[in-house]
């Protein structure tokens, strides 16, 4: 069996993507599937699912975000910034101990990083008190509608990010060289993998 710290590390590493998993995956829910379904039902139907549906999906996708980002931080400082013997400070993987800059790798974890926190946010600070707040009722209905648009802006906006957030995420350990071609590429197909699910999500899966 490996060292304590091998074992803890590789179970971080595991919760961060478990979690990771369960987050964007409602989100992909909520952008694909949801959406366009929403566009299919009445509003006797809409009273009746939702108040089912959407509390559930709401409650695993804020709570698949917090525990992404704490697993997240705490893999950031056992990779970057834990040097053994209960001491702390950059690893080889942050600052490069020949060049004495920071590493390509730690490079690609900050650009994934700042999009998965930005993504965070936007879940816990906008799109979640939105859906609250029309779910528990709390919008007046002449509001209704501008609290629901800025809050599909905002969850539209958190799927196009996890695409390039994504790569950030996967290059560090398994890609490792930054440059600014391959940081554009990473955005652009990130983003381009997205507006083609996004633009098909009305289209796909319908029975014959
Ligand atoms: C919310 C903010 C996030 C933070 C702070 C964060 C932080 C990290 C860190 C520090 C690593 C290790 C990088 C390395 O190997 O050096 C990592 C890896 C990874 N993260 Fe995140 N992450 C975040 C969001 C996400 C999200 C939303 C996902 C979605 C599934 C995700 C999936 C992954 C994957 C797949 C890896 C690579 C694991 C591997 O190479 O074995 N992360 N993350």
């Amino acid at each position: 069996m490996p060292d304590l710290y091998s074992n803890v590390h590789l179970i971080i590493r595991w919760l961060h993507v478990l979690a990771g998993i369960v987050w964007i995956g409602h989100l992909y829910f909520f952008n694909f599937v949801n959406v366009p379904l929403q566009g299919t039902l009445d509003d006797a139907t809409k009273k009746s699912v939702n108040p089912q549906l959407l509390p559930r999906a709401l409650w695993w996708f804020r709570w698949g975000a917090m525990v992404t980002l704490l697993a997240g931080l705490i893999l950031f400082v056992m990779n970057y910034f834990y040097v053994g013997d209960g001491r702390f400070g950059p690893t080889s993987l942050l600052i490069d101990p020949l060049l004495g800059r920071i590493t390509h790798r730690a490079m690609w974890i900050f650009f994934g990083m700042i999009l998965g926190i930005i993504m965070w946010f936007n879940v816990w600070f906008v799109i979640w008190p939105a859906q609250k707040a029309l779910l528990t009722g709390k919008v007046p209905a002449d509001k209704a509608p501008a609290v629901r648009k800025r809050a599909l802006l905002f969850s539209r906006t958190n799927t196009y990010l996890s695409g390039p957030m994504l790569f950030g995420m996967l290059a560090p350990a398994h890609y490792g060289a930054m440059s600014f071609p391959s940081l554009l590429l990473a955005i652009l197909l990130g983003v381009i993998a997205i507006w083609a699910s996004i633009r098909s999500s009305g289209k796909v899966g319908k029975l014959k």
